[in-house]
């Protein structure tokens, strides 16, 4: 056997990161089941514009990214380059778009695979939030770059949470517990990765989940969070549709002054 000390630990991959590049992933293959029929949820207008439109430029107005891959719907890759074609976009950014797949979770590894290389930090940002303000995204990379393998925007919650049991339908569920409100975040995206970290972790966790970061936790290493905000929210019911047109009816009118 050999005597030999062990090396030193290897470097945080992530830390202290200089030229560092960003990409963005936006997962945009969803048909959206809770707002309704109609087109996919990410094609669908929001003051006009196509909601994928407005989560693309609110990736594209961070200085620091500079490749945005939008996971188009497994039948509209075509469809939403036209969409980008015919839409104002900043000229320093460049632009991938997939097919998506069956599941968020598959359609962020194809977009992954699609990733070329040059690129060590990664954003996932669902399409469903296309009004996450610029100082949000910023906050989620600048964390990565300090050496974070893993950042999530999280806010703290309005409503106290139940954990039930479920039961039969039409029967009532019983509350099991309530966990301490003060702990728990409602989180965000876009979430922002080092590459590497989340290329393993999609490569190794199995079994669904439904964001990025737990299969990074899965990994047994430490995510931690950014302050989300509330223009950051999910467009997933027919009422946030209504609060997404307020929030720019409100810019439209703020800009204006
Ligand atoms: N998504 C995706 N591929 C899928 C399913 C979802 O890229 N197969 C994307 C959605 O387009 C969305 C994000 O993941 O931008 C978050 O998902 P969610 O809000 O659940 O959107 P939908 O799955 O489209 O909505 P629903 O669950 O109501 O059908
Ligand atoms: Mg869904």
């Amino acid at each position: 056997m050999s005597a030999d000390p062990l090396p030193p630990p290897s470097p945080n991959p992530a830390s202290g990161r200089t030229g560092s590049r960003t990409a963005a992933v936006i997962p945009a293959a969803g048909r959206g089941v809770r707002l309704g029929p109609g087109a996919p949820k990410a094609l669908r207008a929001l003051g006009g514009t196509p909601m994928l439109i407005h989560a693309i430029r609110a990736m594209a107005d961070s200085r620091a990214v500079s490749l945005v891959v939008v996971v188009a719907p497994p039948d509209g890759a075509a469809e939403v380059k036209t969409l980008l074609d015919a839409h104002a976009l900043p000229d320093r950014t460049d632009f991938l778009v997939v097919p998506g797949g069956e599941s968020r979770q598959e359609s962020v590894k194809l977009g992954l695979d699609a990733l070329p290389p040059g690129y060590d930090i990664v954003l996932v940002h669902d399409a469903a939030r296309p009004l996450v303000p610029v100082d949000t995204v910023d906050a989620v990379v600048e964390a990565v770059r300090g050496g974070a393998p893993a950042v999530v925007p999280a806010l703290p919650l309005a409503d106290t949470v139940k954990q039930v049991e479920p039961a039969a339908p039409g029967e009532p569920e019983p509350v099991v517990a309530t966990p301490d409100r003060s702990l728990l975040r409602a989180v965000q995206t876009p979430q922002g990765f080092d590459r590497d970290t989340l290329v393993r972790a999609h490569a190794t966790v199995t079994g669904s989940v439904t964001d990025d970061a737990s299969m990074v936790e899965r990994l047994g290493l430490t995510v931690v969070t950014v302050p989300g905000h509330e223009e950051a929210f999910k467009v997933t019911r027919p009422l946030d549709l209504v609060l997404a047109e307020a929030v720019l009816a409100r810019r439209r009118h703020n800009d204006g002054f």
